[in-house]
């Protein structure tokens, strides 16, 4: 696991995005797994300004997102459909056919519906770079505490805090879904790579524990240490809690070093 200490959200945005920015250069065809919530959106508004002013064709890329609330449908403006147009898909050149994200107001079998998006992943050829957040409880995707390592795609009941931290994005008299089908942990991890990013004194334990503390399904992004490629950005209010920070450093100027000044 390649821990990047990152001065401010700014910093980590960007460096966030000229990891993605790469990946896509060096692999124009790549399936990239992708996160919502507020973490990514300044790497989704500086891949948006990579697209405009750089070019950064994303015309053969094919995305997966991580989750989408049960119950709301792909119009409602906190769905995550709304989310990804508003901060990325209506602002780049991805063909809307190559974009995939779990549908929260089907009606057929769960189990049949999931079992199609993990099909779809595989057709797709497996994720390349998959983009995570952290919640507060060390939740990815919605995976919540006690969660099988190995789980795939399916319906999750969301964890009451994660519940609480969702209400900011919804009115006063809305109801905050607790629900939501998720990419389960075995999926993610089956994922080339991975892509971690933390922002903010509230990730602080979350990331501590998931980096440096036991595997463990009660913070399921642990289970990232079992992961062979693993880069996690943490500005400094969220590796905060991190022991090892000397060592992080040590290992960021070695690999910088050893690759023309890049992290990746
Ligand atoms: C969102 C997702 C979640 C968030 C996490 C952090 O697609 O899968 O795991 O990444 O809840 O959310 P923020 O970034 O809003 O703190």
């Amino acid at each position: 696991m390649l821990v990047v200490l990152e001065d401010d959200d700014r910093s980590l945005s960007r460096d966030a995005a000229r990891i993605v920015a790469h990946t896509v250069l060096s692999q124009p065809r790549v399936t990239l797994g992708l996160a919502t919530g507020s973490t990514p959106i300044g790497m989704y508004r500086e891949l948006v300004r990579l697209n405009r002013e750089e070019k950064l064709d994303f015309s053969h890329v094919v995305t997966f997102n991580l989750d989408e609330y049960i119950g709301l449908t792909p119009g409602h403006p906190q769905s995550y459909h709304a989310y990804m147009a508003r901060h990325f898909f209506d602002h780049v050149n991805i063909p809307p056919e190559n974009i995939h994200i779990p549908d929260g107001s089907v009606r057929p079998s769960y189990d049949e519906y999931c079992a199609w998006y993990e099909a779809c992943i595989r057709e797709a050829g497996g994720i390349d770079l998959q983009v995570l957040g952290i919640g507060k409880e060390g939740h990815i995707g919605f995976n919540e505490s006690s969660s099988s390592l190995r789980s795939r795609t399916r319906p999750k009941v969301l964890a009451i805090q994660t519940v609480k931290d969702n209400r900011r994005f919804f009115g006063p008299r809305e109801d905050v879904p607790d629900c939501a089908i998720t990419m389960g942990l075995g999926t993610i991890m089956d994922a080339r790579k991975i892509l971690l990013l933390a922002s903010g004194a509230h990730k602080a334990k979350a990331v501590a524990a998931a980096v440096e503390g036991p595997v463990t399904a009660s913070v399921t992004a642990s289970v990232l240490q079992f992961h062979p490629h693993v880069t996690v950005l943490a500005d400094r209010d969220a590796a905060a809690e991190l022991r090892r920070t000397s060592d992080y450093r040590r290992i960021m100027e070695m690999t910088r070093k050893t690759n023309s000044g890049r992290l990746w």
